[in-house]
């Protein structure tokens, strides 16, 4: 297969912060600008996959190379995405940040301030990466990232068995040369049989390289699934 190891290969990517509206004019959102998902939907394409990517608000354009691409808000309409989209697929990557609450109810006019504190309640989103570990089919590869600013690998490990995944890659968030909105990251990434490697800070495009060699050499030598 040459220097196209994904031909053939159906890879669905998320990208991206959600943004959970509260008014007309305001939300609730994260730091993440999609470049670390946009670097993983554009390698996989490079190596021959057709890749379906499905990203949040971001400022980055949709990538020349990758056809099925589907722009949403919401953590909901992010989940209708991926399950209108999750069959038949044969890795998925979940990159994208998704925000775990969303304000409990949505003020159709703009929200007037007061004199005095304004208490919001927020309702829980429902959590994508763990319902595709549960419908998953045997053969699908599912990789999921988790961002933690503390007990980092304890969490990350956690995270892999609870939603179900074959690997993990975990970001240390606080650095300042990894995690959200920089060029370069710096991760670990264990997958379900043990396996764990740390790798040193690189740029984001050059990471979503490693990542897919270790699953089409690495991961898929040693795993019987
Ligand atoms: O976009 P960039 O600026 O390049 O930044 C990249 C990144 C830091 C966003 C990325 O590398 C990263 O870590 N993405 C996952 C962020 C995250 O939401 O982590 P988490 O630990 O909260 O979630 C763990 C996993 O569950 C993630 O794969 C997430 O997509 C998924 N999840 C979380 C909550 C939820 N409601 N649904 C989910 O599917």
């Amino acid at each position: 297969i040459g220097n196209r190891p994904l031909a053939g290969q159906k890879i669905l990517i998320t990208a991206g912060p959600t943004r959970e509206p509260l008014d007309p004019v305001r939300y609730m959102t994260n730091h993440s600008s999609g470049k670390m998902g946009y670097a993983l939907a554009e390698a996989a394409a490079e190596k021959g996959a057709e890749v379906t990517l499905i990203s949040g608000p971001v400022t980055l354009e949709q990538p020349a190379n990758i056809k099925n691409y589907i722009r949403v808000g919401t953590a909901n309409e992010m989940f209708s995405a991926v399950k209108d989209n999750l069959a038949n697929q044969d890795i998925v990557i979940k990159s994208a940040a998704v925000s775990d609450y969303r304000p409990k109810t949505y003020e159709d006019k703009k929200i007037k301030k007061g004199s005095g504190d304004l208490n919001l309640t927020l309702t829980r989103n429902p959590d994508i990466l763990q319902w595709i570990g549960k419908h998953k089919n045997d053969n699908q590869i599912i990789v999921g990232f988790a961002a933690e600013t503390n007990d980092v690998m304890e969490n990350g490990i956690n995270k892999l068995k609870k939603k179900n995944m074959d690997i993990i890659i975990i970001n240390d968030v606080t650095r300042a040369d990894a995690g959200f909105g920089t060029d370069t990251n710096c991760v670990t990434l264990i997958d379900k049989k043990g396996n764990k490697k740390d790798y040193p800070v690189m740029p984001k495009k050059e990471l979503a390289h490693v990542i897919f060699d270790y699953i089409t050499h690495d991961y898929s030598d040693s795993i019987t699934r």
